[in-house]
């Protein structure tokens, strides 16, 4: 059900428990679960993430996801931003609530896509392995999170750090969570997306023969090529198996990555010195010449 509540750019909210006031900056969100604004706190001279809602179950829902995961005591915390009061206010004749987040720079993998910026394979692989850890991690608790998508990924290339977000659909299945096998295969289509670096449509009805076709002609790590393949025919049977397959592929790409890196910044540095001393030799011919012209 698609909410009809919005916040005027400008406008200054207060929370009605913690008393917290945010001016709201921009909507950024897509009218998904929520709403999702940039937000300034002039007293803490800070931005946040205020996310909205009409509808307080999903809201809180997410909430406590990620506050789980932002409080756990092993390093999921630094794959999800943290959360802080969840609270309401009222606009007119309606209640609204919300909860405030912690702002995370970088851009959503979706963005990175559209506007055809390259991700590193093994920045892939490391996204891949983040997702497996955060949900292997909600699978142990019952949680079944269906939001695995580009637009849920947030990528920041500076400080090298991945967000995972969208807790919003998340269910509570207790013990009768269903096999990880059946969810693995959204990774799939993820990596595909990533690799290729465009939209593209795949579902689980690609058969063997047009599978083989885009490997082959768009992804050519036959590394990769085999997780892909392995995931369609559901050869994995939990997070971990995939986790495992990443990591090879992750530490193989690093090293390689790393060297042509190295190698470029050797050649940068060649082009520099011999830019230098051309600008050197051709200064003292000039001014040589310029000697023998005027006497
Ligand atoms: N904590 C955050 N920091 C920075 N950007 C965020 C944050 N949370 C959400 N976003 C941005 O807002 C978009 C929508 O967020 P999402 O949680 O998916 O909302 P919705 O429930 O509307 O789909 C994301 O794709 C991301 O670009
Ligand atoms: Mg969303």
């Amino acid at each position: 059900m698609r909410e009809c509540i919005s916040l005027m750019k400008g406008i200054t909210i207060t929370g009605k428990w913690e008393k917290h006031s945010y001016k709201i900056l921009k909507k950024i969100g897509k009218d998904g679960v929520g709403q999702v604004y940039r937000v300034y706190d002039p007293v803490r001279n800070n931005i946040f993430i205020l996310k909205a809602s009409a509808n307080i179950s999903t809201l809180t829902g997410e909430y406590a996801i990620f506050k789980q995961l932002s409080e756990s005591n092993n390093q999921l915390k630094e794959y999800t931003p943290k959360v802080y009061e969840l609270d309401h206010f009222v606009l007119g004749q309606n209640t609204i609530h919300f909860f405030i987040q912690e702002y995370v720079f970088g851009m959503n993998l979706g963005d990175y896509i559209r506007n055809k910026e390259k991700i590193q394979s093994h920045q892939v692989a490391k996204i891949g392995s983040v997702i497996c850890n955060v949900l292997e991690y909600l699978d142990d608790r019952g949680y079944i999170y269906g939001g695995i998508k580009e637009d849920h990924i947030i990528l920041d290339m500076y400080n090298d750090r991945i967000s995972i977000i969208g807790f919003g659909g998340v269910a509570a299945c207790g013990e009768n969570i269903e096999p990880a096998s059946h969810r693995i295969f959204s990774l799939g289509i993820l990596f595909c997306i990533l690799l290729t670096g465009e939209m593209v449509s795949v579902n689980r009805k690609l058969g063997k023969d047009r599978l083989r076709q885009l490997l082959k002609r768009r992804i050519h790590h036959a590394a990769w090529q085999n997780i892909i393949w392995k995931i369609w025919f559901g050869d994995y049977k939990t997070w971990y198996d995939v986790k495992q397959d990443l990591m090879g592929i992750y530490h193989s790409n690093v090293i390689s990555f790393r060297r042509k890196s190295q190698k470029q910044e050797k050649e940068e540095k060649c082009f520099a010195n011999q830019f230098v001393y051309f600008i050197g030799v051709g200064s003292l011919v000039f001014f040589f010449l310029s000697y023998i012209i005027t006497h």
